[in-house]
């Protein structure tokens, strides 16, 4: 519940804030359980320590489900992509015509040690490699061993296919598991997400936009600062006009995952000026199609005037499916897929930013972000999802993939602020005055992933 007087405000945080208090007891935005991962401190070292990182890669990155690509990236049979994580690249590859024909290899050649592929997407009938020719199949099965008479016997009878990895698909995303006998199938490891995210069908939507980039920072330290909307006030101040980064409701799901329902198209409450119709109220107003200068009404009815005009306006072009609700016409519900994905989602389509160690140094990591949308022929899509003007987003075609250095343009503007913010966290971290995180209920996101972060770390999971 707001409050009349934001100075005089108080939290508990058993209750916590919820986004529609008269949600129903299955309404998607009901607020879930509160779980009490206590008021310990996370110690800095586990961002910069060598061993930590080590660990992390035993113990976490070879076992757990991780997101590698989109299905529709890869269309037609021998289409390909290539993903990275740590030390190990995988190739993810079409196999046949249906939908599961999607098969995963490490992408390594078994005569040497060259990779198969370099490419980030690729196509072919086979897979080739481009040392000394050997050749497999796009079922892994080897096809060819180069003049195979001048090897003896014993170093070719085992005719070495390439090695498979478990892959496995929810929502349209390719999702792999470097453990050959995962110790959960991906729909137990997903728990109660895809019944959540069911009625935005991401399974129908399309990449138009993507970057890769290096940032000089841990990959938690990003990450963390993704899960919480308390740097908002401070690093995204130009956004306050129509972004309440207050109240918020915030759940915690299984196996560390999380959610952050939080309302755009309204004020701020940090801010004084709770009625006039400010700039970024007018351009959610233009956004959702409606005419700020007929509007009538203050700041305060902004956000539901929008949902009321663009509900039947989206039910009329068929693009309101079952199970939405009232509030995701505005409000950006952003969920945390552990260990380190996150999606800011809107019925238009979803934010996707993906967190990769780097394996050569703990206090670098790769930063991918993705704009996946449900295709449109003509319509522009919200301005808060950072596509640029004269993207073509009907799906026809697949942008390739950008490569950008730190601190270059190319994120966009707020994106741009946490990259400048970030490295210099990680800086602040190495201070022997640092004595450990102190998380805020506002930072729960965090807590609940460092727990499970922990459970890996410690050999419980
Ligand atoms: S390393 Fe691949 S064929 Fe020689
Ligand atoms: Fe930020």
């Amino acid at each position: 519940m707001k409050f009349a007087n934001f100075a005089e405000r108080s939290y508990d945080h058993q209750v916590g804030w919820h986004i529609n208090p008269d949600a129903g007891e299955n309404a998607p935005e009901r607020k879930l359980p509160y779980v009490d991962n206590g008021t310990g401190r996370i110690d800095a070292a586990r961002y910069y320590d060598a061993s930590v990182a080590a660990r992390e890669w035993d113990r976490l990155w070879t076992r757990v489900w991780l997101i590698a690509g989109r299905a529709a990236d890869i269309p037609g049979k021998g289409d390909w992509f290539r993903f990275d994580i740590g030390k190990e690249s995988v190739i993810v590859v079409r196999t046949g015509d249906g939908p599961g024909d999607i098969a995963a290899f490490y992408n390594v050649c078994h005569h040497r040690g060259n990779r198969l592929v370099m490419a980030d997407f690729g196509h072919g009938d086979h897979f080739t490699c481009a040392f000394h020719s050997w050749q497999w199949n796009l079922d892994g099965s080897l096809n060819r061993i180069t003049d195979r008479d001048t090897f003896r016997e014993p170093l070719v009878q085992d005719n070495p296919a390439l090695t498979p990895v478990q892959c496995d698909q929810w929502g349209g995303f390719v999702f792999i598991n470097l453990d050959p006998a995962p110790a959960q199938t991906l729909t137990d490891f997903l728990g109660s997400l895809p019944a959540q995210l069911a009625p935005f069908h991401f399974e129908d939507m399309v990449v138009v936009k993507d970057v890769e980039t290096w940032w000089p920072a841990n990959w938690k330290v990003a990450l963390d600062a993704f899960l919480e909307s308390y740097h908002v006030h401070s690093i995204h101040s130009e956004i306050l006009p129509f972004y309440d980064d207050y109240y918020q409701q915030w759940d915690l799901l299984e196996n560390g995952m999380s959610r952050m329902l939080m309302e755009f198209a309204a004020v701020s409450p940090r801010l004084e000026d709770q009625d006039s119709l400010n700039d970024g109220l007018k351009m959610m107003l233009e956004d959702a199609g409606m005419d700020p200068a007929s509007f009538e009404g203050s700041a305060r009815d902004v956000r539901k005037a929008i949902q009321r005009h663009k509900v039947p306006a989206y039910q009329a072009q068929g693009k309101w499916d079952d199970g939405l609700v009232e509030n995701q016409a505005t409000d950006d519900w952003a969920y945390f897929i552990f260990p380190n994905v996150t999606l800011n989602i809107h019925p238009e389509g979803f934010l996707f930013q993906r967190f990769r160690p780097d394996p050569k140094d703990p206090e670098g990591f790769i930063y991918d972000i993705q704009v996946i949308l449900r295709p449109v022929e003509t319509a522009r899509p919200p301005v808060y999802m950072g596509v640029e003007d004269g993207t073509d987003c009907s799906g026809k075609t697949r942008p390739e993939r950008r490569h950008i250095r730190h601190g270059e343009p190319g994120l966009g503007f707020v994106l741009e602020q946490d990259s400048m913010l970030v490295p210099v966290v990680q800086q602040g971290l190495r201070s022997r005055a640092f004595k450990g995180m102190r998380f805020s209920e506002q930072e729960q996101r965090l807590r609940h992933f460092h727990a499970e972060l922990d459970r890996y770390l410690s050999g419980e999971k």
